[in-house]
Order: structure tokens, then C-alpha cells, then sequence
């Protein structure tokens, strides 16, 4: 049992996979926290990233989960917030891989690319998976500290 808190987003493509990612996740005793969408009504991904991101900046949450049509818009919009690390995921070494190189805090999905079951394991293992630090904590601060304003 995991007392992890999980924020979860999406627009209205992913808002099927994000209504089963909620419940999976509940299910293994996470902290599932729905961010909306609320219905397959359209709606603008960029909202629903920046209400995961800032639960995961403010620490409300302790990690989070965003989901559009293909994940690329909702995990640019993500990646815009400093010290937001999203990452599109397409399977399980990719999810494990975002964890443990790059410190993925979101893990982003595209509900038009992969299945539930995928989402499934991506999820198990991503929030499974430890960060190695060491040289990948070099590279990150790298990140962190380029001046892009
Ligand atoms: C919505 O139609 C779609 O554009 C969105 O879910 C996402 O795939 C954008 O990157």
C-alpha cells in the first residue's frame, strides 16, 4: 500500500484512459487526485497541465499523470513549468527509463497511441522505478539551471 498522492489530468482524448488510470491507481492504494476533465466534452489540454503541474510544484501531489490524444500537447505545455519533468511515454522500458535517468516527475500519455494495459504497466513500473542520480543528477541540474528567459 502506497500512500503516494498522484495528480491526474487529461483533455477530453484522454479523459477514458484518465477515468481508469484513476480507479487502477486507487485500487493499488495511491492517492489518486482528478484534476478534470470531468467529461468527453472538447476541451484545451493546456489547462489540465497546469493544474497537475502546480499541484506537483506546490507539493499537493506527489507526482502526476497527464493524458491528450497523442500526449504531445499536454506534455509540452507541461514541460513549459521549471522544474516540471514530463515525460511521453510509449511503453514500459520508456516509463521505467523516465524515472530512472531523467526524474521524470509526470508521466505523460497519449490515449489514441497506447491501450489501457499499457497504460497499466507503464504506470506499475514508473512508479516503481527509483532515479539513479550520480551523473543523471548532473545532466538535470543542467537543465534546471539553462537561462531560457
Ligand atoms: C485534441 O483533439 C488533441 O489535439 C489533443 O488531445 C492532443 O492530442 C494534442 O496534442
Amino acid at each position: 500500500m502506497s500512500h503516494k498522492k498522484i495528480a491526474v489530468g487529461s483533455d477530453h482524448a484522454g479523459f477514458g484512459l484518465k477515468e481508469t488510470i484513476i480507479k487502477y491507481l486507487k485500487d493499488k492504494g495511491y492517492q489518486a487526485q482528478d484534476f478534470g476533465t470531468h467529461s468527453a466534452e472538447s476541451t484545451d489540454y493546456p489547462e489540465y497541465a497546469e493544474a497537475v503541474c502546480r499541484a506537483v510544484l506546490s507539493g499537493e501531489s506527489d507526482m502526476g499523470v497527464l493524458i491528450c490524444g497523442t500526449g504531445l500537447g499536454i506534455s509540452i505545455a507541461a514541460n513549459r513549468f521549471r522544474g516540471i519533468r514530463a515525460a511521453l511515454c510509449h511503453d514500459a522500458f520508456t516509463a521505467k527509463m523516465s524515472r530512472k535517468h531523467n526524474n521524470a516527475n509526470i508521466i505523460a500519455m497519449g490515449a489514441g497511441v497506447i491501450g489501457t494495459e499499457t497504460a497499466k504497466d507503464m504506470l506499475d513500473v514508473w512508479l516503481a522505478a527509483e532515479f539513479e542520480g550520480g551523473r543523471h543528477e548532473r545532466r538535470i541540474n543542467k537543465i534546471e539551471n539553462m537561462n531560457i528567459d
